[in-house]
């Protein structure tokens, strides 16, 4: 797999983000995946500074979220929901209506993922995928596992996952439990954009880029990928 090593998490922001934006210029229409957590935030700051700008319109995209908390109301300070509102959709002119998150409280996960696989193909698939990683090699929230998952599930959480994110959680516990697209969803969008900062990611991003393609590393399944953009800080380089 190709890789690019930056010196800085904003120059990964910036290039990622200048390729979201040329999606956009050219397909004002784009189906677009997004991610949480602290690594797309340098890249969501330049789609914002973009639209500041004037230099593009976000108004016509839709959107897919990878994942979602179970158990916590969609509008809780800590949902994954209220962190992209937070951090990018209330600061770019993408319509609400346009966006499209699961629903980590469905009563039928099944029936859920059904919905969204649907809401996917009624938009045309998934033009761009942002993905992290986590220390684990989880994509979306597809841990570690026996068999790679396909459309998206409700899974358990790991610990390690748990621990790292529960640095979101002040006022209530973080749920143990997360609805995400299955590595299946995520394999069908047409570019990926993958990002990985940090020395906590080292482990992985060498297991997933150098290691054999298994779901013990979820991540290594995007060497099956013909369109994935890897930009690596030297953190999270360093084991290559
Ligand atoms: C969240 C997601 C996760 C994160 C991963 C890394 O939507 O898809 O796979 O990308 O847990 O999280 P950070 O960026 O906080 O290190």
């Amino acid at each position: 797999m190709q890789y690019v090593i930056y010196e800085s998490a904003k120059e990964i922001g910036d290039a990622a983000g200048k390729i979201f934006v040329n999606v956009v210029k050219q397909k004002s229409d784009a189906a677009i995946g997004f991610a949480t957590g602290a690594t797309p935030l340098p890249t969501y700051s330049y789609m914002i500074s973009e639209y500041e700008k004037g230099n593009v319109s976000f108004k016509g995209i839709t959107t897919f979220n990878l994942d979602e908390y179970c158990d916590i109301p969609k509008d809780h300070k800590s949902s994954f929901y209220a962190f992209m509102v937070d951090n990018l959709f209330s600061k770019i002119d993408v319509k609400p209506e346009n966006i499209n998150f699961l629903d980590g409280n469905a009563s039928n996960s099944e029936a859920e993922s059904r919905r969204y696989a649907d809401a996917i193909s009624k938009a045309g698939g998934i033009d761009i995928q942002f993905l992290g990683i986590g220390r684990n090699g989880h994509i979306g929230f597809n841990e570690p596992a026996e068999a790679f998952t396909d459309e998206s599930f409700k899974v358990k959480l790991t610990d390690s996952t748990i621990e790292a994110n529960s640095v979101y959680f002040s006022d209530i516990a973080m749920p143990r439990y997360a609805i995400t697209m299955g590595i299946g969803s995520i394999m069908k969008a047409r570019k990926i954009v993958f990002v990985a900062t940090g020395e906590s990611k080292a482990e992985a991003v060498r297991d997933m880029i150098k290691g054999e393609v298994t779901p013990k590393c979820p991540a290594s399944v995007l060497q099956r990928h013909g369109d994935v953009t890897i930009f690596l800080d030297k953190a999270a380089a360093s084991l290559l």
